[in-house]
């Protein structure tokens, strides 16, 4: 029988990446995407999957339980993938309650839908997925050792508190009601399809366009890389593969700070300057248009209030238990990523002016309620 993949937060950036993966090599399931589409969620991300029939887009919010039992009775989901979340720091650091809201509660209510919809023994192909952070486990000093799955909760930011309440109601849902879940935690992302305020895909088209690099502090904070397509693969291994009620950490086992991943992002664009002339026409506000160094732009700013200093990840247990390890190397990963930005200018585009926000409205009314911040 069609196994039937639901995947929340199907149009935000590793969402739109899972999705993109799943039809490409598991192309016999049923591909269902439910996401609110907030300012986050882009609909163009997965628009060649819609079209083509292998995801059926369905718009609505996680934290309201009848809209989101409607959608399970209706597609009867094997499989829930839940990638929907408020998942910029920043932003939760200006309006923390949105993260509450659907973090916690909306990761309740897909849970009690489920519940509702597998019975109270579900048959032994139903199963919950839970995207979750390495955030929850707090920070690392430079010789901490890395985070490992059973490092003590210890969350800073209210984003980071939001996922780690939200793994816990995931935990305990397992223990009490025998829900049938796994559950990984992962690290930094990067790769197509990333909403322009996360410091890579910000700070790259501020290079196209002449604006400054914010780096807050002193740039020395140290966060691990992980290519989205190694974590489209890691999760795949996870649902095919790993026992119910397992957790793992998911890493790209690259460590590095924040002021070398921005050099060498400046030094990936100049080089792409230098070797297609055109792109002088194309970005004319860009400091290589003026054959001036990308780092010139570089800044220095006030510093995230409890900013993180370093996550590292210990992803042993899912090398070990299932056999998955990390491939892309990141040099060539973020020269991957510049030129797929170079390529898909219409996809940045429409985010930047917020012609998609038009195209949402257009193709699914209004229900959407967060906005970009200013
Ligand atoms: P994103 O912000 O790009 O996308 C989030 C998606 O969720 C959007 O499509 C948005 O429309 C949708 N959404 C938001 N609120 C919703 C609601 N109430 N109901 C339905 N849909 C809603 O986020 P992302 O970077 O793709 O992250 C996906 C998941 O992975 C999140 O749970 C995040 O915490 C986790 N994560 C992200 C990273 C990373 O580096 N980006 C790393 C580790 C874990
Ligand atoms: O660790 C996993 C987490 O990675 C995910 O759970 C989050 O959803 C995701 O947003 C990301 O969180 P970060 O806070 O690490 O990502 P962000 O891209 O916002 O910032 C990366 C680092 O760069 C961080 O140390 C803050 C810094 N930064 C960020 C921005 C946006 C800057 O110095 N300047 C900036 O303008």
């Amino acid at each position: 029988m069609t196994r039937c993949v639901l995947v929340t937060g199907a149009a935000g950036f590793i969402g739109a990446n899972f999705c993109h993966y799943w039809a490409k090599h598991h192309p016999a399931d049923r591909l269902i995407g439910y996401d609110l589409l907030t300012y986050a969620g882009n609909p163009a991300s997965v628009e060649s999957l819609t079209r083509s029939g292998q995801l059926a887009l369905i718009q609505g919010d996680i934290v309201d339980f009848d809209a989101v039992s409607a959608a399970f009775n209706q597609t009867q989901p094997d499989w829930i993938v839940n990638f929907a979340a408020e998942s910029h720091v920043d932003r939760s650091i200006k309006d923390p309650r949105a993260f509450g809201r659907t973090n916690v509660l909306g990761t309740q209510v897909l849970m009690d839908a489920a519940r509702e919809l597998w019975g109270a023994t579900p048959e032994p192909n139903k199963r919950f997925h839970h995207v979750s952070t390495d955030e929850v486990f707090g920070t690392l000093g430079p010789n901490d050792a890395p985070f490992s799955e059973s490092t003590a909760y210890a969350p800073n930011s209210p984003y980071a508190a939001s996922k780690a309440a939200a793994d816990h109601f995931v935990r305990a849902y397992g223990r009490t009601y025998n829900f049938p879940y796994t559950l990984s935690n992962c690290s930094n992302n990067y790769g197509p399809y990333q909403f322009p305020e996360k410091l890579i895909p910000l700070c790259l088209l501020n290079i196209l366009e002449g604006r400054r690099l914010p780096i807050y502090g002193d740039g020395q904070q140290v966060r691990d890389w992980l290519h989205v397509h190694d974590h489209c693969r890691a999760i795949d291994v996870i649902l095919q593969t790993s026992p119910l009620g397992e957790s793992f950490n998911v890493g790209g086992g690259t460590e590095l700070a924040n002021l070398t991943v921005i050099d060498q992002l400046c030094h990936i664009v100049d080089q792409a300057f230098l070797e297609n002339p055109g792109l002088k026409q194309r970005f004319v506000r860009s400091p290589m248009a003026n054959s001036v160094a990308s780092r010139e732009l570089i800044e220095f700013v006030r510093d995230r209030p409890g900013h993180d200093r370093r996550y590292a990840v210990n992803g042993d247990k899912l090398t070990q238990a299932l056999g998955f390890s990390a491939q892309q190397n990141f040099a060539e990963g973020l020269t991957q990523t510049v030129h797929w930005y170079l390529g898909h200018e219409p996809w940045w585009r429409g985010v930047l002016d917020g012609s998609y926000r038009d195209w949402v409205r257009e193709h699914y009314g209004d229900k959407a309620h967060t906005e970009p911040m200013a």
